[in-house]
């Protein structure tokens, strides 16, 4: 057995994590909107068409803020095909997905739908075939109050209180080819500042985020981040990031289990970025990063045929191995707090998303649902910086990697230390001792483990809780020291009360 030793002082704070880390998006893309969050008739549809069986998955993972509509689906997107009466609105031929869109959801549905998930919207504008203008008319509708021809049609329209929607993208992934209507990095800068300008001039409260590299495989990162930036700093609240991580067979689950390794380098590099172009425009304030893409994501070159509706695109059948990837990357967003305000698992439901549902039948949790959601319920707090030895694996791609990733987050009122580990280690349990100090004595309530013989296993309808989380026994004295085994290959949430009495 290999063995890890960790220090846990309860004053080496990284920081508070904002919820908004654990936020998700929804684009309209193959069947995430229509069969997944709305589908008139289904046997558990309410008033409006919304699935609430859905809904009550959502829920559970507890997402604070959905990015929408898109993703590569906003670049196209005329904002104003969806509201009004449901039947005039027209079908339209989506460019980025080979869809068939046909409105029936537009931006004051989804504000509906997001009250009944609890989150706030994120909304993302048109930058491709959309103007400033259209961005800022966009603003109006949703959060002028009344008294104007685009908060009146709102009003018209059903909803007299404003949306209020506090956060909105500057565009999508205006870097990529693949994008509608891409953008080199200086012509974003310009309209991405005239659009900032437009939107704040209608309601100056709200945050906007810059749009960044769309990976770091891009030819112009990290160029890209510091030119938009140069034009925008001014003008933005935070700057996003977008990152993907697929199985890569020649490289025997090493590089694959190490993506938390790519993602901190990401992040590092996009944070120093920031302070370079905060220093060179001598700005006081600070851009803080908006990780609003991210996720286990393989097959990402499919091709779409035919011009279909609510047809399956992106629909990755999650397995035991990429939950334990996703783990490892979750604790990097959460160890990275400091910088990162808002982060939005992609996607929420049917294209890559933990959440799948059938039309007219059941939903399901998928493989990466349990890392998800227990991270959304026990890793809101103030994430510690704990110094750990730890043993190395060899990865091709990243060279020698600690066989642990973790984050350590103490939730103080609740007298509570949670902490995750991915164990990467593929041929041996590891042995953690974990030192307290500064904490006392702490006892040992849950010991939580998602493993199992076979990588591949995935959830199906058929067979819906062949992966999911289980109990360890514990040893639950209280004690400075304690010390817990990490099965091989395993995503681990340890649940530590300071209080001597424990019973959380
Ligand atoms: O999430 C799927 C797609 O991935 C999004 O539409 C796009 O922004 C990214 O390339």
């Amino acid at each position: 057995m290999k063995k890890s030793q960790w220090i846990i002082e309860k004053n080496y704070i990284i920081a508070q994590t904002e919820p908004r880390l654990f936020g998700s998006f929804i684009e309209h893309l193959g069947r995430a909107v229509y069969t997944g969050i709305y589908e008139p008739g289904h046997p558990t549809a309410d008033e409006q068409g919304f699935r609430t069986d859905t809904l009550e998955l959502v829920r559970q993972l507890n997402v604070p803020i959905i990015r929408y509509p898109g993703g590569n689906f906003v670049s196209g997107y005329r904002w104003t095909d969806g509201i009004g009466p449901v039947k005039d609105r027209p079908k339209r031929l989506d460019l980025a997905w080979k869809s068939i869109e046909t409105n029936e959801i537009g931006i004051d549905e989804f504000v509906d739908w997001c009250k009944k998930a609890n989150s706030e919207v994120m909304a993302a504008v048109n930058l491709g075939t959309g103007t400033p203008a259209d961005a800022s008319q966009l603003v109006e509708y949703c959060n002028h109050p009344a008294g104007s021809y685009w908060s009146d049609l709102r009003r018209k329209y059903g909803h007299e209180a404003p949306h209020n929607i506090k956060v909105w993208c500057l565009g999508n992934e205006m870097d990529g080819p693949w994008q509608i209507c891409t953008l080199t990095a200086a012509e974003y800068g310009k309209k991405a500042l005239e659009t900032a300008k437009m939107m704040r001039w209608v309601d100056p409260s709200i945050q906007l985020v810059a749009c960044g590299s769309s990976g770091t495989g891009m030819p112009t990162f990290p160029e890209w981040d510091r030119i938009i930036l140069e034009f925008l700093y001014e003008q933005v609240d935070f700057i996003s990031l977008h990152s993907y991580y697929g199985y890569d067979d020649s490289d025997n689950h090493g590089d694959f289990l190490a993506s938390f390794v790519d993602m901190d380098n990401f992040i590092h590099t996009i944070a120093a970025t920031v302070d370079y172009v905060k220093a060179k425009t001598r700005s006081k304030k600070n851009v803080y990063l908006s990780f609003d893409e991210w996720n286990v994501w393989a097959h990402r070159n499919e091709t779409f045929k035919t011009w279909d509706y609510a047809q399956p695109r992106l629909e990755q059948v999650y397995n035991l191995l990429d939950a334990l990837v996703f783990g490892g990357l979750i604790c990097s967003l959460v160890n990275h707090a400091d910088r990162i305000k808002i982060a939005c698992l992609a996607q929420l439901i049917n294209a890559i998303a933990p959440i799948v549902t059938q039309p007219g039948g059941s939903v399901l949790k998928q493989t990466i649902f349990y890392p998800f959601q227990q991270v959304s319920q026990y890793g809101r707090g103030q994430v510690l910086k704990p110094i750990i030895t730890a043993p190395k694996f060899e990865s091709k791609k990243y060279g020698d990697v600690p066989v642990l990733q973790s984050t350590t987050v103490y939730q103080e009122e609740k007298e509570a230390i949670n902490i995750f580990i991915l164990n990467c280690d593929q041929g041996d349990d590891v042995e953690v001792t974990f030192d307290f100090r500064s904490f006392g004595k702490v006892t040992l309530l849950e010991h939580v483990v998602l493993n199992g013989p076979d990588l591949s296993a995935v959830n199906s309808f058929e067979a819906p809780e062949t992966v999911k989380p289980h109990n360890q026994p514990v040893n639950s004295q209280p004690a400075a020291q304690q010390q817990v085994v990490l099965p091989k290959l395993s995503w681990n949430l340890l649940r530590f009360s300071t209080r001597t009495d424990s019973g959380i």
